[in-house]
């Protein structure tokens, strides 16, 4: 089949080798090393193949607990490395020393409330603690203020898509988040009241003074806490937007108008058309508690006040070890420079060329997904789902062809963000400076300027597919794992590796788009109920309805991913196969397995996924072809009779 798109994507294949400068690597001794040869493979197919797979200590303190979060951990000590020692003086990239100068500057310069408390006072609020005036704290400029450096204050203003259109960006107005104080945690409240009266002890207070504060500080917050019931774990309502007159009428007291006009300074915005999504009953709440005659001001500024060092963590990793600052800093970098930490990190693994090298390697991905598509559509071109529905079948495929796949841009660093500050040696200053540039950035995209590459997020390894724009984004952090950078010595294993690992992805979340969630969106993302008949809807649940099945557990809550996890790897393997001329099915499997070794977060609570053995296992079970690879029997565990396959 499709010859042109095999030669085309072994062309992209051999180009990489050459301009590579990464030393190509016997990929089967790699598999080797994971494995556990002494468990059977159809036993237990995941311990098979990952039964000797660690992290080293170094990797687990930067969080490697799995595959991904091991590659997660190399990459941020790959970084912090070069961070810490290269002298990026005359190096090609020159966003790389405004990187080291930032992050040295955290890691190594001692930090100061004051610049905290400075940049506030320039608001023009006037706080009491800092004034000694009581009368005229204007509250609406200080919350402004802390929203210009990205902090919460008396609410948390989100950039969001519209719920309507995904591709306008509007305002949301929240609760705040209350991740410091907690909630009916008594631990945390007491170190959270402390940390308050180490911050006013730093700003000159005296001790008994800072603590009656500080415990008015909480008793406030908790005040604020109320207006917010304990059930709100979902952050995002989809709620109808509401225009910045409607909201002015309805909630005088919060002087929105006057929040949005300071906040929005130097931006050209029309009141008239703000959309604005709110938590009206918070905000109502808050209309109250603002209302209060026994509110005290004193009360009130300080802890807007001290919002903004807290919004920063100011102290809170003084105590930790090395790693964990280290991490922190890096941290830092992710947030504020994304795009030139991206180009740092394919530097670093792609070498001096890197920006020719990261060219082929995106034109490759493309590559891979054309024939994903390709093989998918063959599929819904015979599908029994849309048995003579020739109008569904048309629907199914006009959607698959739709689909783009979005992949992040590298930075150009002689093209940056307009007016990216210049870093310089106060942590403090240069943390406020990218924030401050950040936000505007942010702001901007609700007034045009939307986004238009995948987030150059450089250590997030998460492909996902959005369903209100049919389309697939891979954050810059997968681009540089051994997913993609690696070769193989011999031709056979990179492509094995390729198809099985990010093959595998892109083919994993294309089945998202035709999953339970997945069939109600047409091919521009719009909710489309009823876009299928009842017939092919229920045809599709027949089929789906083996993984509600036993083998499963939690199942009806993880069954999107299942059919995503089973069906993609099906579409995967297919395409290998039809691709290549001598498919290795033995280093497919256990390149896919080995990509799920470890175990999940304990804390995490991934609750849409199963734990890795059971994905992995439960997967390969599915697939006749794996059975027949590794010869098991009809009575095996890796090869039940009832094996699950909707397309
Ligand atoms: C790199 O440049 C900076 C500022 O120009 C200078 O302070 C630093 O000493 C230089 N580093 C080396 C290793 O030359
Ligand atoms: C605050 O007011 C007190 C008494 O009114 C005065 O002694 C003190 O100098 C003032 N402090 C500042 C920073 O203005
Ligand atoms: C699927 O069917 C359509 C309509 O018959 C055809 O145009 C298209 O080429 C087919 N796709 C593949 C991959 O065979
Ligand atoms: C099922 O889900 C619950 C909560 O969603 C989780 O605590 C539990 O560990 C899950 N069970 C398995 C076997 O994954």
């Amino acid at each position: 089949m499709e010859l042109p798109f095999s030669i085309a994507w072994l062309g992209a294949i051999l180009g990489i080798v050459l301009l590579r400068l990464v030393a190509s690597q016997d990929c089967q001794r790699q598999l080797e090393n994971d494995m556990d040869a002494k468990e059977a493979p159809c036993m237990d197919f995941h311990q098979h193949a990952c039964g000797n797979w660690h992290a080293s200590t170094l990797q687990r303190n930067l969080g490697a607990h799995d595959m991904r979060s091991q590659w997660v951990a190399r990459l941020k000590l790959q970084l912090i490395q070069s961070l810490e020692q290269a002298d990026f003086n005359s190096s090609s990239n020159s966003a790389a020393p405004q990187l080291a100068t930032f992050y040295r500057s955290c890691l190594q310069s001692g930090q100061s409330i004051r610049t905290y408390t400075d940049a506030l006072s320039r608001s023009g609020a006037n706080f009491p603690l800092l004034a000694n005036n009581t009368d005229s704290f204007d509250w609406v400029l200080a919350n402004a203020a802390l929203r210009e450096y990205g902090a919460q204050g008396l609410w948390r203003l989100l950039v969001q898509d519209n719920w309507q259109s995904a591709d306008q960006r509007i305002f949301y107005i929240l609760s705040p988040k209350f991740y410091l104080l907690g909630r009916d945690d008594d631990l945390m409240e007491f170190l959270y009241e402390r940390y308050l009266k180490i911050l006013l002890l730093e700003l000159g207070m005296r001790v008994r003074k800072a603590a009656l504060l500080a415990a008015k500080l909480v008793a406030f917050e908790k005040s604020l806490q109320k207006l917010v019931p304990n059930d709100v774990a979902q952050t995002l309502v989809l709620r109808k937007p509401h225009s910045l007159r409607d909201l002015e009428l309805q909630l005088p007291g919060l002087q929105l108008k006057r929040y949005f006009d300071a906040l929005l300074e130097g931006i050209v915005w029309d009141p008239a058309s703000l959309l604005l999504v709110v938590d009206l009953d918070y905000l109502q709440g808050l209309q109250r508690l603002l209302a209060d005659r026994t509110l005290d001001a004193m009360t009130m500024s300080t802890w807007l006040l001290l919002q903004l060092p807290a919004h920063f963590e100011l102290r809170l990793h003084d105590d930790e070890k090395l790693s964990s600052q280290q991490e922190h800093s890096l941290e830092q970098l992710r947030k504020l420079m994304p795009g030139p930490l991206g180009r740092l990190q394919m530097q670093l693994v792609l070498g001096e060329s890197y920006q020719e090298a990261y060219d082929t390697a995106i034109q490759q991905i493309a590559l891979l997904f054309q024939d994903l598509k390709q093989q998918f559509e063959l599929v819904l071109n015979e599908t029994e789902v849309f048995h003579d529905d020739l109008a569904t079948r048309n629907l199914a495929r006009d959607k698959l062809r739709a689909m783009r796949l979005l992949t992040p841009r590298l930075q150009d660093p002689n093209n940056g963000a307009p007016g990216t500050p210049l870093m310089g040696g106060n942590c403090d200053e240069n943390l406020l400076q990218l924030s401050l540039n950040q936000a505007k950035l942010e702001f901007r995209q609700v007034f045009g300027e939307p986004a238009s590459s995948a987030p150059a997020d450089p250590l997030s390894v998460n492909a996902y597919y959005r369903l209100k724009l049919n389309r697939i984004e891979l954050p810059l952090g997968l681009l540089a794992t051994p997913l993609i950078q690696q070769q193989c010595s011999q031709e056979a294993d990179t492509m094995a590796k390729l198809s099985a690992g990010l093959g595998y992805i892109l083919a994993h979340e294309m089945v998202h788009a035709f999953d339970f969630d997945g069939l109600n969106y047409d091919a521009s993302g719009q909710l489309a109920n009823g876009q299928w008949p009842a017939r092919a809807i229920i045809r599709f649940s027949l089929r789906a309805g083996c993984y509600l099945g036993d083998r499963y557990s939690n199942a009806t809550l993880t069954v999107n991913e299942n059919i995503a996890d089973s069906e993609g790897l099906r579409l995967a393997l297919d395409t290998y196969r039809s691709r290549s001329a001598a498919p290795n099915l033995r280093t497919f499997f256990l390149a896919f397995a080995q990509n799920w070794c470890g175990t999940v977060a304990s804390a995490a609570g991934s609750s849409l996924h199963a734990a890795h053995a059971e994905r992995v296992n439960n997967v390969l079970g599915n697939i006749p072809e794996f059975g027949d690879t590794f010869q098991c029997t009809a009575t095996s565990q890796m090869n039940p009779v009832d094996k699950c396959r909707i397309w």
